[in-house]
């Protein structure tokens, strides 16, 4: 299969207006963790919502007690014809650190290929690519061959608190025969992906108390207890000297992947020690007995994310500090929930807490793991789309990183969810200089249009 020429053409004829229309997107700094920015996230979900209205979308900015979600309804597909509930989030992460981009982040320019800008690849260069295709699609042809829900969310990037329960209350409308996200990266450059398991998410922040302020050390250092080697004694607990997670209990929900899909992860070509020179660490660790591709896709985690205790400014203070912080996430597999790891994690704290302070651990957010057996017309369709944007077949991956909302999908809505992005390894996502490809883009569009294409044929 190939693209279908009349679709072609018009991609090939609209392909430069597009990306501009998708710089002026990647213009809104729409960062949903920053209330400064909340007129420009309202702004960005106006953007989509306006768009959608101009291609004869139903549209509708619907609030929430956080940033609102766009829903546009276009159904007017043949009768018989599947609908298809497309998600994406117009929200991105602070920029900061700012120095450290080459090109301002909210200034979108292409260098080498690349369009550089926040959001670029996560995710208002994956979500336009969608809306892109619908709009070249009825361009070309006037009429879709599947009827379209298209969700936008500008929470995703806070843990998506909101969505659970608007997709609960808004079931009926939001019925459909399937999901499709681009949030998420190829394998590698020219090889289509599809994504088989995410991890999941539990994240919490640690605080612990000493005396009621900071003390001078040498007046008070040795009698009373620091919390700063308190915190740095708790953390030490979570993981033994291989780098397992030593919290109790940890270990008991995980479900080993099927053989066959450790298998498929073995014969990607995955290079380890280019792997390490990319990151740039002089080794790489922990859990001999797994690839690294094992390690990030199946196992999970227990990690520090940031510290906070005492004096870090120039030179030397001696002080003896009154508190200390850590914020912790575990990244989960299935079937572990984030629930019960919150409860082991504050046993686990409550056990290992030294005399002489006192903790409180609190959960921020959290996400379940996701796994899918990729079987069925919705996987079949994307296979044969991918092909035939990219010229060869795709290959299933997994994923270490979180999308909470696509195990809701699956649960409340009752269908299978489709994960086929088109970022890339080394896309500096929550980083500075955050880029996706510009052949992605236009490949990603037009796997996207031939999709729609090949659902309706089913
Ligand atoms: N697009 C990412 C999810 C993702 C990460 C896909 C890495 C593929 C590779 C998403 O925007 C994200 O960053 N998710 C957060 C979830 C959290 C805020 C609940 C994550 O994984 O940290
Ligand atoms: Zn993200």
């Amino acid at each position: 299969m190939t693209i279908p020429a009349d679709l072609e053409k018009r991609f090939a004829a609209r392909e430069g207006q597009l990306l501009n229309d998708l710089f002026d997107f990647l213009r809104i700094p729409s960062v949903s963790a920053r209330s400064e920015h909340n007129a420009d996230t309202q702004r960005a979900a106006a953007w989509v919502h306006e768009r959608l209205a101009r291609i004869g979308f139903t549209v509708e900015t619907c609030q929430t007690p956080g940033h609102p979600v766009v829903l546009g309804e276009w159904r007017k597909a043949p009768a018989g014809a599947p609908t298809i509930l497309v998600y994406g989030h117009y929200d991105v992460q602070p920029p900061e650190p700012l120095e450290l981009w080459t090109s301002p982040a909210f200034e979108p320019t292409i260098r080498d290929g690349k369009l550089f800008a926040r959001g670029s690849v996560d995710d208002k260069g994956q979500l336009f690519a969608h809306v892109a295709a619908l709009e070249v699609f009825l361009e070309a042809r006037g009429t879709l061959p599947v009827n379209i829900i298209l969700l936008a969310e500008g929470e995703e990037e806070v843990g998506s608190e909101n969505l659970a329960p608007f997709i609960e209350k808004n079931k009926k409308r939001l019925a459909c025969d399937g999901v499709v996200i681009s949030d998420s990266s190829m394998f590698a450059p020219g090889i289509p992906s599809i994504l088989s398991s995410l991890r999941g998410l539990a994240y919490f922040e640690i605080n612990v108390r000493g005396p009621a302020s900071d003390l001078h050390s040498g007046s008070y250092g040795g009698a009373v207890v620091n919390p700063a080697m308190a915190l740095a004694r708790i953390l030490a607990t979570m993981h033994d000297e291989t780098g397992k997670v030593a919290i109790d209990g940890f270990y008991d929900a995980v479900r080993p992947f099927p053989p066959a899909v450790i298998a498929g992860m073995r014969q990607l070509p995955f290079d380890e020690e280019q792997f390490r020179h990319e990151v740039g660490a002089p080794a790489l660790g922990y859990e001999p007995q797994y690839t690294v591709l094992e390690k990030l896709w199946t196992r999970p985690t227990c990690e520090v994310n940031g510290l906070l205790s005492g004096y870090t400014g120039e030179g030397a203070k001696t002080v003896l500090p009154g508190v200390s912080m850590a914020k912790v996430s575990c990244r989960l597999v299935p079937d572990q929930d984030p629930l019960k790891i919150e409860a082991l994690m504050k046993k686990h704290v409550a056990k290992v807490t030294p005399k002489g302070v006192t903790v409180t651990v609190k959960h921020l957010h959290g996400g379940k793991p996701w796994r899918a057996d990729l079987e069925g017309p919705l996987f079949e369709a994307a296979k044969k789309a991918l092909a035939a944007a990219f010229g060869r077949e795709p290959v299933v991956t997994g994923e270490g990183g979180s999308i909470p909302v696509v195990g809701d999908f699956e649960r409340i809505l009752g269908v299978p969810v489709l994960l086929m992005g088109f970022g890339l390894p080394g896309e500096n996502a929550h980083a500075p200089d955050e880029w996706i490809s510009v052949e992605n883009f236009s490949k990603g569009m037009r796997a996207i249009a031939a999709l729609f294409e090949q659902l309706a044929a089913k």
